[in-house]
């Protein structure tokens, strides 16, 4: 076999008179009769191979064998393509092989679905054959994408001095708050691992250890409900930096994200990045990851709410609710119909009720309930409303009000064609309440996790307040897409296991838990912080994928199954045996 002397994405004008040899698989075949075309594709391009029968009869002969995706060596003479037929679509458009002599390396059968960007087919059927789907060239692009912006993060933060450790697979739970992936232990029956949600609980004892600065591209394991921006199995890269604090944990990312972006995907993200309290967020764009990219905010009707005659208004407020309404521009032109839609749609995300208002060319109020509004008043209390506006509202509980608006938001901003796709807004989301009250359990959870540190001066509402405790924590929210989160820690243990009794974890609990990291941090603690990104979102985001699943090699389908290997499946009753372990009857 000749090895190839060009890739097929390699050839220029410069070639033009070179004999090459290539190989790859055959995209398309077009037979013209004396003239037979093949493209022949590789990782790097498309190259035009043409067999002419007058030239060379027996290559041209060869070449009706040829089939799509076999995979094949070509020999040939470069030339440029006759006056008129250069595609300046393909990098090696200008050119063409003049084929000589032609190989079949290997036969394929016909592929269940076309190798292009556009094949129609089914994400069943491209996950079953992701072999096939990664060879479309969008498909290569992502794992190029990915491949920079993994070997960009690791050039920007081996210059800041961060060292590269990994950190144990095998190991015990970590409570980031999803359900665990559990190992079983031949050796230790009755025992099991569990696959890390993140690697948090071994950085901060490896700021501990001294290691000061520590990265890792670290796969995360959570099994929890997935979604379009959800796997059970992820990649964060995750860092930890010892004497720091907020300010420069935010300094050292905004560098390494607008690095990344600019060096990986041409993306530039100006620092520093703008900032938002938690509570801004969610009062203005009803989300914890607002989407910056257009304005269209909420707006608090609840001191208006309280002098209405408009029942489910005062009545929102007075059990301790809010009414709140999100302005859209323009909005009075949405038809009835559509609304009435909304109103659906709003109930389907948990509202009781959408209320709506439009406000006519002339100042008056076009709605159901508008005999029960003054329209002076409603107009005073939200004076950012114009004529032709429409105000959507809900009365509910803050979360649900919030919830449901924000969502409406996201929908109405696309609908509207409010969003412009070409922006990139970053956005630090801070002041994160430490907890939260979950109304179900009937106790304290944490909004971030357990580790992050209170601000110094909410310290003492642990005991007076603790609802009121802000956290050093912070998000990064890059297009209404949470990309990263982190937190300065805890570094004292009384602190932490203060935290972790609020939490409703006692000591013996917390101890047997976490108890290394508990003992590790009363062996003097550096005071740390860090924060650990999604990559797998960011590629998704850079690259303009429309799932994370596009940008994993390998990723599980929405019900945690992989279609390739048919993973997870039955295992015999001796692994069982072996592992202890006995199965309830399945149905
Ligand atoms: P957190 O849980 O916020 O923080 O995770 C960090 C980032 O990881 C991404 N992410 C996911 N991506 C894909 N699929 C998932 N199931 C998934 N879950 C999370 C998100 C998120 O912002 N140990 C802390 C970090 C720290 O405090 O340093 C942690 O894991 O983009
Ligand atoms: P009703 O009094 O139930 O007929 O509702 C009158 C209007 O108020 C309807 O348009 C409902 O969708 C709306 N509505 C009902 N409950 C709420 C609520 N909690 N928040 C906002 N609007 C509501």
């Amino acid at each position: 076999m000749t090895l190839r002397t060009h890739t097929c994405g390699q050839l220029r004008r410069t070639e033009i008179g070179q004999r090459v040899h290539l190989m790859g698989w055959v995209q398309r075949r077009r037979d013209h009769g004396s003239l037979l075309f093949i493209d022949l594709r590789d990782r790097f391009g498309v190259t035009q191979v043409v067999f002419n029968a007058e030239r060379n009869p027996v290559a041209h002969q060869n070449a009706h064998a040829l089939r799509g995706e076999y995979v094949v060596a070509v020999s040939g003479i470069v030339a440029p393509r006759p006056e008129g037929s250069a595609n300046p679509d393909l990098s090696t458009g200008a050119i063409e092989v003049l084929a000589d002599s032609i190989e079949i390396l290997n036969e394929a059968k016909t592929p269940p679905f076309m190798i292009e960007d556009e094949a129609d087919v089914t994400e069943a059927l491209r996950l079953k054959y992701r072999y096939l789907d990664l060879r479309r060239p969008k498909m290569q692009r992502f794992l190029e994408l990915r491949h920079r912006v993994t070997q960009h993060v690791r050039a920007f933060l081996n210059a800041e001095r961060f060292l590269e450790i990994e950190t144990p697979i095998l190991t015990k739970s970590t409570p980031e708050g999803a359900r665990d992936y559990l190992v079983p232990s031949r050796v230790n029956p009755g025992c099991f691992f569990a696959l890390p949600q993140s690697p948090q609980l071994f950085k901060q004892v490896l700021m501990v250890s001294g290691a000061d600065r520590y990265y890792q591209i670290a796969r995360c394991f959570r099994d929890e409900d997935l979604r379009n921006d959800r796997q059970p199995e992820f990649t964060q890269i995750d860092l930890e930096m010892s004497f720091v604090d907020r300010e420069q944990v935010l300094s050292v990312v905004e560098r390494l994200i607008s690095h990344v972006c600019r060096e990986a995907a041409g993306v530039e993200l100006k620092i520093p990045f703008p900032r938002m309290t938690y509570q801004d967020a969610v009062g203005r764009y009803g989300s914890d990851k607002p989407d910056l990219r257009f304005e269209m905010l909420l707006h608090d009707l609840s001191g208006f709410a309280t002098q209405t005659e408009f029942k489910v208004f005062r009545e929102a407020v007075a059990k301790g609710g809010i009414v709140k309404a999100l302005i859209v521009p323009g909005g009075s032109a949405i038809t009835r119909t559509r609304i009435d839609a909304l109103g659906e749609t709003a109930k389907s995300f948990g509202a009781k009720g959408l209320a709506w208002v439009k406000i006519t060319a002339d100042g008056k109020l076009d709605s159901v309930i508008a005999k029960f509004l003054d329209a002076k008043q409603l107009l005073k209390a939200v004076p950012e409303a114009k004529p032709g506006d429409l105000l959507l509202c809900v009365a509910d509980q803050p979360k649900v009000a919030h919830d449901v608006l924000g969502r409406l938001r996201l929908l109405l901003g696309d609908e509207l064609k409010l969003i412009d796709p070409t922006l990139w807004r970053p956005v630090w989301v801070l002041e994160f309440p430490l907890l939260e009250y979950d109304q179900e359990a009937k106790r304290y959870v944490f909004v971030h996790n357990p580790f992050a540190a209170p601000f110094d001066e909410d310290v003492a509402l642990l005991d007076s307040a603790p609802l009121r405790a802000r956290a050093k924590a912070y998000d990064l929210v890059l297009n209404g897409n949470e990309i990263g989160g982190g937190s300065i820690r805890n570094h004292r243990s009384e602190v932490q296991l203060k935290i972790l009794d609020l939490l409703g974890i006692k000591k013996e609990q917390a101890r047997e838990k976490f108890g290394f990291l508990l003992d590790a941090l009363d062996y003097g603690a550096p005071p740390h912080g860090g924060i650990a990104f999604g990559l797998d979102r960011l590629v998704m985001l850079l690259g303009g994928a429309d799932s994370i699943r596009d940008v994993i090699a390998f990723p599980k389908t929405q019900k945690a199954q992989c279609p390739m290997t048919d993973a997870p499946s039955p295992v015999t009753p001796e692994q069982l045996k072996e592992l202890s372990i006995k199965l309830d009857k399945l149905d």
